[in-house]
């Protein structure tokens, strides 16, 4: 969407995964403002992760002007402060609706109080403008009997409504994928979703993954592909499972929303989320979504180029066992006879390249790498004329 937002892909934390539609100690106003401190405290703000965002299980009807009210239990102020407090740590705050009268939380949580946009679209959009809105989830939720638009009339009505008000409001959108929204959505939106929920468990993130390779000709600065949020400490995700998501979103120019209790990260799992050399691939002003070179029995080399020529490669190794992943400047594509190879992991050099790039990658690992053109003689591999090789 041409609005001037997102020029790089959006980077923050959701609500959804981490609480769901729980109340209690789920979630509340105090547990928002405990996630902002959190995101500053461990360092995250500082790379880039700006948003939070509040998914469903807010609302609470509607007044006798039609403005939604809120869940008193859980916002007993109101979202307003909520988002006040967000600003003041110098972060961006993000909420949720959909485009008919209910939300996702009605059909599966049995939430009841939530209620959608249908007919209020003007006034929602005045509303989150008015609450200090930076960041809009809507999602095609119950679209019941009395939603008598199609996908594009109804996202492109609350673009339009959106435009409107004098605030920057981020619009991402989401109808799973389920009619390819990468072909129809960069004139509407900001992001959509390519795919169903995300759940914390390695056959839902290589799916995801399969799903993206044929989707980077449809991102860039302003539309982004979204495979969905980040899942870390949830569910039964290892470390280095964790640190494959988080390459391979990166490489795929994906939003980088936690879906996670930001408290319960270890400081290995900060390390990752901090890790800036991969955070800029995944920023890269280029916007180039990365595209799968070569896959056969779940090892898999992805590349994308980047603003300054240089290349970002992840080998991937979706097994359960060790192995080796290569590939080579010709598959590639690269221009130039000599590279660097970067490890984004180590933050170091480790050798030059005239043709092969090559990992041996314990179960579930990814190797990233920045190549750029040229040679550095204080490293191993081809050295000038003489090519000694490698
Ligand atoms: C859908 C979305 C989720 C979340 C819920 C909320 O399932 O895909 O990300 O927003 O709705 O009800």
């Amino acid at each position: 969407l041409d609005n001037g937002l997102a020029d790089t892909p959006p980077m923050g934390w959701n609500s959804w995964n981490q609480f769901y539609c729980n109340g209690g100690n789920g979630l509340t106003a105090a547990a928002l403002m405990n996630v902002a401190d959190e995101i500053v405290e461990k360092g995250l703000q500082e790379v880039g992760y700006e948003y939070v965002v509040l998914d469903d299980c807010f609302q609470n009807g509607r007044d006798a002007n039609g403005v939604l009210k809120v869940d008193p239990t859980r916002f007993p102020n109101g979202i307003k402060p909520v988002a006040d407090y967000v600003h003041s740590k110098g972060l961006k705050f993000g909420i949720y609706s959909v485009p008919g009268t209910k939300t996702c939380a009605n059909l599966y949580n049995g939430y009841t109080p939530n209620i959608g946009s249908y007919g209020h679209e003007q006034i929602d959009a005045e509303t989150f403008a008015a609450w200090g809105v930076d960041y809009l989830k809507y999602d095609w939720c119950y679209p019941d009997g009395s939603l008598n638009l199609t996908k594009q009339q109804a996202f492109s009505k609350m673009r339009d409504e959106l435009a409107k008000v004098d605030r920057d409001i981020v619009y991402a959108i989401s109808e799973y994928g389920d009619s390819a929204p990468w072909t129809w959505a960069e004139p509407i939106a900001n992001l959509w979703r390519t795919t169903g929920d995300i759940a914390p468990n390695w056959g839902s993130i290589t799916s995801i993954i399969d799903r993206q390779a044929e989707l980077h000709p449809y991102s860039g600065p302003g539309h982004w592909n979204d495979p969905d949020m980040l899942q870390f400490s949830n569910g039964s995700l290892t470390y280095a499972q964790n640190k494959s998501h988080l390459a391979m979103w990166s490489m795929l120019a994906a939003p980088l929303f936690l879906g996670t209790d930001v408290g319960a990260l270890s400081d290995a799992e900060v390390a990752l989320l901090t890790n800036k050399e991969l955070v800029d691939i995944d920023q890269d002003p280029l916007g180039e979504q990365a595209r799968r070179i070569s896959n056969g029995e779940g090892l898999q080399v992805w590349t994308r180029e980047l603003a300054d020529g240089d290349l970002a490669v992840a080998l991937l190794n979706t097994t359960g066992s060790s192995a080796t992943v290569s590939t080579s400047l010709g598959a590639l594509g690269a221009q130039d006879d000599v590279y660097v190879v970067r490890d984004v992991w180590s933050h170091s050099d480790l050798y030059n390249t005239a043709a092969a790039i090559s990992a041996t990658l314990p179960a579930y690992e990814t190797a990233v790498y920045r190549l750029s053109a040229g040679m550095d003689e204080h490293l191993p591999g081809v050295v000038g004329a003489s090519g000694s090789g490698r």
